[in-house]
């Protein structure tokens, strides 16, 4: 008999609500400095909310494997804390100024201090995995934090060029699946028999869910740039196509529209702005070729796979919130 799935959000944030609040804490004390401008920043991002997807993924791994150490707290303080750094290098890098519905970091400190910031909370990232005394995780962290540079230079170099779905793919893989895909792996690492071993029970089913889940995510991102309200999103709309980015939806038109089409969004990611073009044009040029649809069903077959992934994990309440989440990571609205 299959058991009945966990219905909605509410109860998965109960079945976690300790956990969650005891990783706030530990981030909160992670992230204090001697420095103050590093803790003043530190402590403005963790106010300023955000999903803590990581952590709950780390979690939900782990206590899916039924793990009982205090270890899935540090260790999901350690990627929200990375994700915090590359947050901060992330906002300098695409010139936003708001983040969270707050200005961001770099707005209110500067670049100069937001870039120091960012390095020093890697690192104390780093520090905090390292009381794990654990290789595997180090290895891991070190990994992940190469394909997360390696994507954002990459994606650099291809800014206000046409990019096709593999060079996308490849990209939000390395820049947000990848860390989706650790957050998972670490949940198993912490429960690994034998830490000898190269890789722990799990470790590849729930590596497979995250990066499955992390793609869906960060295409949803992408046409939440496109289509949300600014107010509900918590950072800048649009951005992408004024950055230059060419994502699903955009190549995806950009494969099937007319020649007319292609000029108005080659325009606007040439010249970084919708001044030839108005973002309303691209919109419905998008919508006329079915390109945000085709983004959210593309994002929804990565959800399901997400869940396929997972399918040979023993049953539990926390398999069940797994289950849960893709639908929440696609119907989401920020
Ligand atoms: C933003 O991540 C960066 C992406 C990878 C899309 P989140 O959407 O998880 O941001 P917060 O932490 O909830 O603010
Ligand atoms: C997210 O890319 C990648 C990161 C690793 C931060 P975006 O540039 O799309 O993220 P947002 O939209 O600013 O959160
Ligand atoms: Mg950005
Ligand atoms: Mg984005």
């Amino acid at each position: 008999m299959n058991a009945p799935s966990i219905a909605n959000a509410v109860e998965v944030f109960d079945l976690l609500r300790d956990d969650l609040a005891a990783v706030e804490r530990e981030f909160a004390q992670q992230a204090a400095s001697p420095v103050r401008v590093v803790t003043d920043i530190a402590s403005y991002l963790i106010a300023g909310g955000g999903k803590r997807i990581r952590p709950l993924l780390l979690l939900l791994a782990a206590k899916a494997l039924g793990c009982r150490s205090e270890s899935r707290i540090r260790l999901g303080a350690v990627v929200e804390m990375l994700h915090t750094a590359t947050l901060v290098h992330d906002d300098i890098i695409d010139e936003a100024n708001t983040r969270r519905g707050r200005p961001s970091s770099n707005t209110t400190w500067g670049n100069a201090k937001c870039v120091l910031a960012g390095d020093w909370l890697y690192m104390q990232g780093f520090q905090t995995a390292l009381a794990e005394r654990n290789f595997r995780i180090l290895d891991l962290l070190i990994s992940l934090t190469q394909e997360m540079v390696q994507g954002e230079l990459l994606q650099m170099e291809k800014l206000g060029h046409l990019i096709n779905e593999e060079e996308y793919f490849d990209l939000i893989y390395r820049k947000t699946a990848c860390l989706f895909k650790v957050s998972m792996q670490l949940g198993a690492v912490l429960e690994a028999p034998d830490p000898d071993e190269p890789e722990a029970p799990f470790e590849q089913v729930m590596g497979e869910y995250g990066r499955n889940l992390g793609i869906a995510y960060q295409i949803i991102d992408d046409v939440l740039d496109l289509t949300a309200q600014h107010e509900v999103l918590g950072k800048p709309t649009a951005s992408d196509l004024r950055e230059g980015k060419a994502t699903l939806a955009v190549i995806h038109a950009l494969e099937r529209g007319t020649g007319a089409d292609r000029e108005a969004i080659r325009t606007v990611l040439a010249d970084r702005s919708f001044a030839r073009v108005p973002h309303t044009q691209i919109l419905e040029i998008l919508n006329r070729h079915g390109s945000l649809a085709y983004a959210t069903d593309t994002a929804c077959a990565y959800a399901e796979a997400a869940r396929l992934s997972i399918a040979e994990l023993p049953d539990s309440k926390y398999k069940r919130a797994l289950l849960w989440v893709p639908g929440f990571v696609t119907t989401r609205d920020r």
